[in-house]
């Protein structure tokens, strides 16, 4: 249920910046689906596409440039364009007033800047910000199921393994896999690999003593997010020829005893999580049912026996809804229900 408050805007100008891209569409039906209330719709995109059109509520909306966007000063820009076209291009709408949320790694880590996921963090978010960092996606399902722990008993060390969708890489990614699937080289493939039919432990660039941007942004975004600096970390990332949403292996040591039954109920009992758990059945999480579904499924949950305090679970989430589409258009129903979305130039 989407809640907007009491605030009534005259006009909501809201721009959808990369609207053609996998995160860009999911955001135009997510909008739609939980009526944003918009009176102006902006579609932006890059020179590729000016001049072509967009659906959006029923009606054919033309795309426009960047420039052209920031000229109409909407109240609110969804960016999910990249990380240089974020960076170069977020400042320019928040100089004209409008509240940027923004998809990519350009601000993530920036010191002052919020990085939201609305089940976890609010408390991060103030009126005066005007670029809002959205977590990674990886990073967004892990903080949802790891709170409530946090909460209930502490939480000391996190060992990470990720089964990330080829959608988290975009279009190119999708277009690869279609054209191995088919039989065909890929014209303009976004792995160094085949993706079909294959695994690869490689997401993002690799950085730093061998792990990958990906890998560090689970540490450092989790760190941000959960307010805990110091907890010990480690990830492994990997691409799987799956469409549906990213899974997640995670190991769990808490700072204290636990009930297992108990434990359970803490995660039943936590907002934006849906526990599927019952091996008896061969019930647990899958990126198929998590597929267009706006929660995180946690399931496997089980006894670390090999570690005192420790845990083993399950995470699915789609990662073009909650992973992204859906944690933006969260954000910005909480900007507008505390009427933080006026244009302050
Ligand atoms: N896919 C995911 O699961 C996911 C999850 C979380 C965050 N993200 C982040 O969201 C962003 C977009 O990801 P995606 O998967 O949607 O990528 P994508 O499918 O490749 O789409 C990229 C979008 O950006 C637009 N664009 C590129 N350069 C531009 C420019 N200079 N000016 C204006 N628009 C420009 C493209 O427009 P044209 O069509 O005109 O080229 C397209 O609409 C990335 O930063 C990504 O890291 C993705």
């Amino acid at each position: 249920m989407a809640i907007f408050g009491d605030h009534k805007y005259i006009i909501m100008k809201v721009a959808v910046v990369g609207v053609t891209g996998m995160v860009g569409q999911v955001m135009c039906r997510v909008l739609e689906e939980r009526k944003f209330p918009i009176t102006d719709f902006l579609p932006v995109a890059s020179a590729r596409s000016v001049g072509k059109t967009v659906v959006f509520m029923g009606k054919e909306h033309t795309i426009i440039s960047m420039q052209e966007a920031i000229e109409k000063a909407p109240n609110l820009a969804l960016f999910s364009a990249g990380g240089n076209t974020a960076k170069e291009f977020a400042p320019q709408f928040a100089a004209v007033g409008t509240t940027v949320v923004d998809n990519s790694s350009a601000f993530r880590m920036h010191k002052g800047m919020p990085l939201i996921v609305p089940e976890v963090n609010l408390h991060h978010l103030q009126a005066h910000h005007r670029i809002i960092a959205n977590p990674n996606c990886s990073t967004i399902q892990l903080v949802v199921a790891l709170k409530p722990l946090q909460e209930q008993y502490g939480i000391e060390r996190l060992i990470i393994s990720t089964y990330q969708s080829m959608t988290g890489t975009g279009v190119q990614a999708v277009q690869q896999y279609q054209e191995e699937s088919e039989g065909k080289k890929a014209t303009n493939p976004a792995y160094p690999h085949p993706i079909f039919e294959n695994c690869i432990p490689h997401c993002d660039v690799f950085v730093q003593d061998g792990y990958t941007r990906e890998e560090l942004k689970l540490v450092h975004e989790t760190r941000k997010i959960l307010d805990s600096p110091q907890m010990r970390i480690t990830a492994t990332a990997v691409r799987v020829p799956v469409k549906g949403g990213h899974s997640e292996s995670v190991n769990i040591t808490l700072s204290q005893p636990f009930e297992l039954s108990e434990l359970k109920d803490v995660l039943e009992a936590a907002e934006g999580l849906i526990v599927v758990d019952n091996p008896t059945n061969n019930e647990y999480p899958m990126p198929l049912q998590a597929h267009h579904q706006d929660a995180v499924f946690v399931g496997r949950i089980r006894r670390d026996f090999s570690e005192t305090n420790s845990l083993n679970m399950w995470v699915v989430a789609d990662n073009l809804r909650k992973g992204a589409a859906t944690n933006t258009i969260q954000i910005a129903e909480y900007l507008h229900a505390k009427g933080w979305l006026n244009q302050q130039k």
